[in-house]
């Protein structure tokens, strides 16, 4: 633990300035607008494996944003971390509700504003950092290899792909992520599960044409008022989702689970001040760590149609749009929530409209076990570095790479979050505490030292 501090002490602004470098570079991979900047992200992460360390380090191409691989093998009979992140960031709209631009880091208060400062380039960067640390002080107990993407928030299609043709190269025995988030730092917790998700696009086609809202409205149906019934009918009077058959395969927990979930630290009344809301909404029965973490929820995550420019027009739409999405847990399965989620919003469609769904990206749900040797190494680690064994819990968001790992090569994974959920992903002013930072590179080196030694 010693030359760790003392390892981080000596080079803390030298880590602090790569990750602005970093996070400088507008990876944005859900907008066209910015490949080549995704593309030089790519190039930059590869050097900074060279950099500390790492063999046969390759930009791999796909059909879409290259992975980055790099490896260090120091004795074959020692087992193998896989350490995956994705060097990829949400869109950074909407741009005006940025205290400062989302490119150009900033520090206030401790804590670093930029898009992807948490998600995920300032979690994964600790791990090549982390390693730069393990060869320097030449501590590094075990193989190692780096598969960092770049199209995680676009769905991971290509990566699916790559992990298939690539089963050798990438043979491990855990994979080991930091792109989840922990309750607080005076509560370390390890994510023991992800959410799979379906996600879809409906279009709802009135008139050929929009219309004079007078001459018109009135005598013609409006797009725009039918899809806001029918999305509102997809929700009953409990919040439970109405679509018949959706809740088939859902796993319940036991009243163990239940209990033990619950005991996690939750504060509503600062939850609700984070958010600015006085009062919580969800599926009635459930509390709120259960309906984030262990049930499957729908959400509109975009609604739009007819005139949204300035001022007024006039006019009744001949179409209306929104985007849903709709989070699972274990044992749903993507395409089968798809297929219901299609097959009940035409069955529910009035006949003055004409409905279009089409389906967007989808992933599975995953759990990871808390009685493997991996996670053994994590709840050692995090105490040792915290002073505080982790709390186990479930998270909301979804990792689809995760399910494919253990289908595909049959690797479990270590979910080894540092941030907050309050640390603004996807929103404007995403931040990363400094401190979440350090403590992730002093971190992650106790991993590796666990699960080496429990490994023997
Ligand atoms: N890192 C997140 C997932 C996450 C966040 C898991 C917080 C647990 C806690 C990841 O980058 C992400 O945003 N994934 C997407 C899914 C993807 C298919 C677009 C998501 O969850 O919406
Ligand atoms: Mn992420
Ligand atoms: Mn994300």
């Amino acid at each position: 633990m010693q030359h760790i501090k003392q390892y981080v002490n000596e080079n803390k602004q030298r880590l602090l300035d790569e990750l602005f470098e970093l996070l400088r570079f507008p990876s944005v991979s859900a907008d066209p607008k910015y490949k080549p900047d995704v593309l030089k992200t790519a190039d930059y992460v590869a050097q900074k494996l060279r950099d500390a360390g790492a063999d046969n380090v390759e930009v791999c191409p796909t059909a879409g944003y290259p992975i980055v691989y790099g490896e260090k093998i120091i004795d074959a009979s020692k087992p193998t971390v896989l350490v995956y992140g994705h060097y990829d960031v949400q869109p950074a709209d909407p741009l005006e509700l940025w205290k400062t631009p989302p490119f150009e880091p900033t520090i206030r208060d401790g804590k670093i504003y930029a898009r992807g400062a948490c998600d995920d380039k300032g979690q994964f960067y600790m791990h090549v950092k982390a390693f730069e640390l393990m060869m320097q002080t030449n501590t590094l107990p075990c193989n190692i290899k780096f598969m960092i993407e770049g199209e995680e928030e676009v769905g991971s299609s290509n990566l699916g792909i790559f992990v298939k043709q690539n089963k050798n190269k990438l043979k491990a025995d855990v994979v080991l992520i930091s792109d989840t988030s922990m309750i607080s730092m005076e509560h370390p917790s390890l994510e023991t599960g992800l959410r799979g998700l379906s996600y879809l696009e409906v279009e709802v086609t009135g008139p050929n044409r929009d219309l004079h809202s007078g001459v018109y409205g009135g005598a013609v149906a409006n797009p725009a008022t039918i899809l806001a019934k029918m999305i509102a009918s997809l929700h009953d009077e409990n919040n439970h989702i109405a679509i018949p058959g959706f809740y088939d395969d859902v796993i319940e927990l036991t009243a163990a689970e239940r209990t033990a979930l619950n005991n996690a630290p939750y504060n509503e009344e600062e939850y609700k001040k984070d958010l600015e809301v006085d009062e919580l909404w969800g599926e009635k029965g459930y509390t709120t760590f259960e309906r984030t973490g262990t049930r499957p929820t729908l959400e509109v995550n975009g609604i739009w149609g007819g005139y949204i420019g300035e001022g007024a027009k006039t006019v009744l739409p001949s179409k209306a749009h929104a985007k849903i999405s709709m989070r699972l847990v274990p044992n749903q399965t993507s395409d089968k929530i798809t297929e219901l989620f299609t097959k009940h919003f035409l069955s529910i469609a009035p006949a003055n409209v004409k409905i279009k769904v089409t389906p967007h990206h989808g992933g599975e749900p995953a759990v990871t076990p808390t009685d493997s040797i991996a996670y053994r190494a994590a709840q050692k680690a995090i105490a040792e570095s915290f002073g505080k064994e982790p709390i186990p819990t479930r998270g909301g968001g979804s990792i689809p790479i995760v399910a494919l790992f253990e289908a595909e090569l049959g690797l479990k994974t270590v979910l080894m979050g540092f941030g907050l959920d309050s640390d603004a992903l996807h929103s404007p002013n995403e931040k990363y505490d400094i401190f979440n930072y350090y403590k992730g590179i002093e971190t992650i080196p106790l991993f590796h030292k666990h699960f080496a030694a429990l490994s023997e």
